[in-house]
């Protein structure tokens, strides 16, 4: 099976360790609409072949797949292309930018025979798909509920276009301690995202956040109903991102609630290979605690990646690939197979559709200032796309 990757931005670098170890699948070409960046991904990669145009990949009778990783607002329409070219397709998360896009990308996949997946590899972590094993067979009794932090940090890191100068102005110095750390991303690549209308929604609760959803759905099923506060901290001028936030929610017919409280530590210095944003999760049952201490970054690296506490004791996990990437690895795995073997990928287009709504839920829930259950979330049309100038003088109400 031949598959290519249409965005080479920073994100296609985790997608490529997952066609490595297979001799049934290869990552076959490449498309970027800037060529300069296809080619430069594709000989870094040793990909065979640069495609000039998305036609051109969807032409190709060689090609089984493609895997999309362009900026949301391009994600319904580049699908509902590659399914009518019977092109099996894996999309990066957030599925889309509304419901309605939703709807469109899983018609088009049906009517045409092929796959759709929605790429959310938080949910193919190894130390969250063994907590899951423990939940399932009972190890901590009954499940009482869920507890989800996340801080993002900046100091010394790389991966925000401010984070050196505030190092600098926090007088902090690199040392052999203290060394640089998460990876580099092109200020081109935070644009886009701090627009909500070629991100649909804010970087944290929206755009990162989709991973988040997508696991509480993941864990215990059906949500009924959310409950919000995304306030806004402003990065630069009028762009802002939207956090510090907490949301709550409660599952369908069960007496279980979460919360998830995000907090953005900008001085913080957080170890890590790639966003600086570090993640703990704590479920609690009626005899024990399982917690998954990390994912993306590893600020608690010297703590096991999965930990329970039951009947006085305290077990540690460590035996399993614990880095972000075997998560996309193992995302990656699930696409090819799900081809392979005729069934459904892990993240379906309806789950994935689910998974939006929660998103959307809890940010109408914090602009209506009330609950919202998730039955009667109303979608919104897609925002009209504007370019970064058209929003920030909108934002000034000019
Ligand atoms: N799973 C994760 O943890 C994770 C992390 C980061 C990004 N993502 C998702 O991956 C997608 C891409 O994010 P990124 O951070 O790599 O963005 P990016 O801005 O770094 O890269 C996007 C790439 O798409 C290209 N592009 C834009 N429009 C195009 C078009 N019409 N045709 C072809 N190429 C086009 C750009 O030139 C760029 O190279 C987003 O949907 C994002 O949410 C997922």
């Amino acid at each position: 099976m031949r598959f290519v990757l249409i965005g080479c931005g920073r994100i296609a670098t985790l997608h490529v360790a997952g066609y490595k170890d297979r001799d049934d699948a290869v990552l076959w070409g490449v498309y970027d609409k800037k060529r300069s960046a296809a080619e430069a991904f594709a000989k870094e990669h040793s990909i065979p072949k640069v495609y000039d145009t998305y036609e051109e990949v969807l032409e190709d009778k060689e090609v089984t797949g493609v895997e999309i990783l362009v900026p949301h607002y391009l994600h319904c329409e580049m699908t509902v292309q590659a399914c009518r070219a019977k092109k099996h397709v894996s999309v990066q998360k957030p599925m889309a930018m509304n419901l309605d896009e939703c709807d469109k990308m899983i018609a088009a996949a049906k009517e045409n025979g092929v796959k759709l997946k929605v790429y959310e590899n938080f949910v193919h972590y190894p130390p969250y798909q063994k907590a899951k094993q423990l939940l399932e067979s009972g190890e901590i009794g009954e499940i009482r509920g869920i507890r989800y932090k996340m801080n993002n940090g900046g100091l010394n890191s790389q991966n925000t276009p401010a984070a050196k100068v505030r190092a600098k102005m926090a007088g902090v110095r690199l040392t052999d301690d203290l060394c640089p750390t998460g990876w580099e991303v092109d200020t081109l690549s935070w644009t886009w995202r701090l627009n909500e209308t070629l991100s649909g929604g804010g970087p944290i609760v929206f755009d990162d956040g989709y991973h988040k959803f997508s696991m509480f759905i993941d864990l215990f099923g059906d949500v009924e109903k959310v409950s919000a506060w995304i306030d806004e901290t402003s990065l630069i001028g009028n762009l802002c991102q939207d956090s510090p936030a907490v949301i709550m929610w409660k599952y369908k017919g069960k007496k279980l609630y979460g919360t998830w409280d995000i907090t953005c530590s900008e001085d913080m210095y957080i170890n890590g290979k790639y966003y600086t944003c570090d993640e703990r999760m704590e479920i609690t049952g009626s005899r024990g605690i399982i917690w998954v201490t990390r994912c993306t970054a590893e600020m608690l690296g010297g703590v096991a990646p999965l930990v329970m506490y039951r009947d006085g004791k305290l077990t540690e996990f460590w035996d399993m690939p614990h880095d972000w990437q075997d998560s996309f690895i193992n995302s990656t795995h699930d696409f090819i197979d799900s081809i392979k073997a005729d069934r459904d990928p892990v993240l379906t287009g309806e789950r994935g559709r689910e998974v939006l709504k929660f998103a959307l839920a809890a940010m109408e829930s914090s602009a209506r200032q009330s609950e919202v259950f998730l039955d009667s979330y109303e979608d919104k049309p897609a925002p009209e796309k504007k370019g970064l100038l058209g929003v920030l003088l909108r934002k000034n109400g000019r």
